[in-house]
């Protein structure tokens, strides 16, 4: 398990405060050595008041990259859509260049054919040579209550794929298109948002140091081993038993 560190906030309001700020700090971070900033965002009900509060911010937008890091497979304009939620409480409210937005295409009638294009769009948008993968360098994501991440189900496909950046989720037998292991592991910073009460036993399963393989099936936010910083940002119903905690 890479080494990360654990932030226990006291309540929702806080985490989101927290989370703006260090996500604004990690930007701030990125642009002061190099021209662009590229990140990736989770879906859910967690990070939307995150989005908005970014929405708030006066941002160099030319130079940010908004990327996805996995998406329902619907029409981007669904009330399920990941990349609507994103644009509604934020995207859409700044002027971010539309070619600074790399939304996972879910128009081709075909998962796994949308998957590979935007594996494509990855390798060009990132200058990548075959079998490359991208090195993001901000990954938001959440955490279910089963323990899954991104769309990396429990004991599903796309937990195994290593030689592609992104895969075909599978949550109850509806597709979702997902980044994979293999490009989860090259963020350069990583955070976890998790609220709520309900998400403490995936969490003390994820933080379980055991090496162990069918955990990892089981939890699969545990495959996320970054070789770069890792924060978990938890309110205080989810990360009570957390506090001062790291790995
Ligand atoms: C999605 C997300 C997913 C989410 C978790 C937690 O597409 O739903 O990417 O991985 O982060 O399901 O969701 P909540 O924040 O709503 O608990």
């Amino acid at each position: 398990m890479t080494d990360f560190a654990i932030e226990v906030l006291d309540d929702k309001a806080a985490l989101i405060d927290r989370s703006t700020a260090l996500t604004v700090e990690w930007i701030d971070r990125a642009l002061a050595v190099q021209p662009t900033c590229s990140i990736a965002l989770s879906g859910g009900s967690t990070p939307r008041p995150l989005y908005a509060a970014l929405g708030d911010r006066d941002l160099p937008w030319d130079r940010l990259h908004v990327f996805w890091g996995d998406e329902r497979y619907v029409p981007a304009d669904h009330p399920d859509s990941n990349q609507r939620m994103a644009r509604e409480a934020w995207l859409d409210r700044v002027p971010l260049p539309p070619e600074n937005l790399h939304p996972m295409p879910t128009d081709g009638g075909d998962p796994a054919a949308d998957a590979n294009r935007y594996a494509r769009h990855l390798q060009a948008a990132f200058g990548l040579a075959d079998g490359e993968f991208p090195a993001l360098d901000i990954n938001l994501l959440g955490l279910g209550d089963d323990g899954h991440t991104a769309s990396l189900f429990p004991h599903t496909d796309a937990l195994a794929v290593r030689d592609r950046a992104v895969a075909v989720g599978n949550k109850d037998g509806q597709p979702r298109l997902t980044l994979t292991v293999p490009v989860l592991a090259r963020s350069a910073r990583t955070m976890f948002l998790v609220a709520g009460r309900n998400k403490r036993d995936a969490l003390r399963q994820v933080f379980d140091p055991a090496d162990d393989a069918t955990l990892d099936s089981t939890y699969p936010a545990r495959l996320v081993r970054p070789a770069g910083e890792l924060r978990w940002l938890l309110d205080r119903e989810a990360g009570e038993p957390f506090a001062g905690g790291s790995g």
